[in-house]
């Protein structure tokens, strides 16, 4: 019988091909995430489900497919919208697509923090309002990246690959989490572990690549924020909840710290109303493994995983439990 392939939104087409091999594929036409209902019942009869970071895949989704249902890929590197133990339990294999996203995410990290300290979201609203400007030695001064600290929490590979880009501006390296990363990642990148607090302390920007879990959600709340340094900025290009939104508008407001560039957001699409109009934030709408090379290879990732699975062999980039 032909494998039923329920894709959630569109894919690239040739990660649809990968897939017409594997199976007949049902793809949604709507263009936004569908809702929970449309969901469970686009996946019904489906023997795999290629979905988006913004469906919530989880038991029920399973329940919905059905006993047939043998693997979830996620379109994504980051996996904190898939239960991934519930899933397990009813014998589905899930997959995710590191490796092919790291550089565009920290180009795209780096891209926030450049156009946060040298203030280029302010200088392009402001010729686009035409407001009257000329050059002047005081206009508009950002703050330089040569010879300043880069904390990263997470030193996996996108934070690695931002730390090679800050080497290249000659910040120095710290970073904090979970554990310490090899002793010749270390040398390499010239990158100090510290604790977060520490890495807060001492860090004039901080940039997020932790994934989101039950123990870095609101890493960043109006505790830590209170313990950056007055002139730092902050960067998130992970998960929007890993920093209490409501707490850096505050931050922000109040000068706590001098800036942020977001592209990610604790209720996507949403945004903290209260940061839309600050000059001080750059805002990108989940932007980071955007570029047509890498979102190719995330959907031929999540196709491959599909194809391996429906054929009896092993997944390329399982996620387990
Ligand atoms: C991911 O893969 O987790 C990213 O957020 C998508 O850009």
């Amino acid at each position: 019988m032909t494998s039923k392939i329920a894709v959630t939104r569109w894919i690239p087409d040739e990660a649809l091909k990968a897939l017409a091999e594997a199976g007949e594929v049902k793809l949604s036409r709507a263009d936004r995430p569908l809702t929970r209902d449309e969901l469970l019942e686009f996946v019904r009869g489906a023997s795999a489900i290629v979905g988006m970071l913004h469906d919530r895949l989880d038991g029920e989704v399973a329940g919905a497919a059905g006993p047939g249902l043998k693997v979830v890929a996620n379109v994504a590197v980051g996996y904190d919208n898939v239960d991934v133990a519930a899933l397990s339990e009813r014998g589905v294999t899930v997959t995710n697509t590191p490796g092919v996203l790291t550089d565009a995410t920290a180009d795209l990290a780096f891209g926030l923090i450049l156009a946060v300290t040298r203030r280029l979201g302010e200088g392009e609203r402001l010729i686009r309002s035409r407001t009257p400007w000329s050059f002047h030695l005081g206009f508009l001064l950002g703050s330089s990246l040569q010879d300043k600290t880069l904390g990263i929490v997470g030193l996996g590979q996108i934070g690695q690959a931002v730390a090679r880009r800050a080497l290249g501006f000659g910040m120095r390296i710290v970073y904090s989490g979970r554990s310490r990363a090899a002793e010749d990642v270390e040398k390499t990148l010239g990158a100090k572990y510290m604790p977060f607090g520490d890495l807060l302390r001492s860090s004039d920007v901080v940039s997020l690549h932790c994934p989101l879990t039950p123990q870095t959600r609101h890493l960043v709340d109006a505790d830590a924020l209170k313990s950056m340094k007055p002139g730092a900025y902050l960067i998130n290009t992970t998960r929007g909840p890993v920093v209490h939104e409501a707490a850096l508008a505050h931050a922000l407001e109040t000068g706590e710290i001098a800036g942020a560039g977001l592209d990610v957001f604790e209720a996507e699409p949403e945004v903290e109303p209260r940061l839309l109009n600050r000059e001080n934030v750059v805002l990108t709408p989940h932007l980071g493994s955007a570029t047509v090379e890498t979102r190719t290879a995330m959907a031929v990732l999540a196709a491959e995983n599909v194809a391996s699975v429906l054929t009896g062999g092993n997944p390329l980039t399982e996620v387990r439990p």
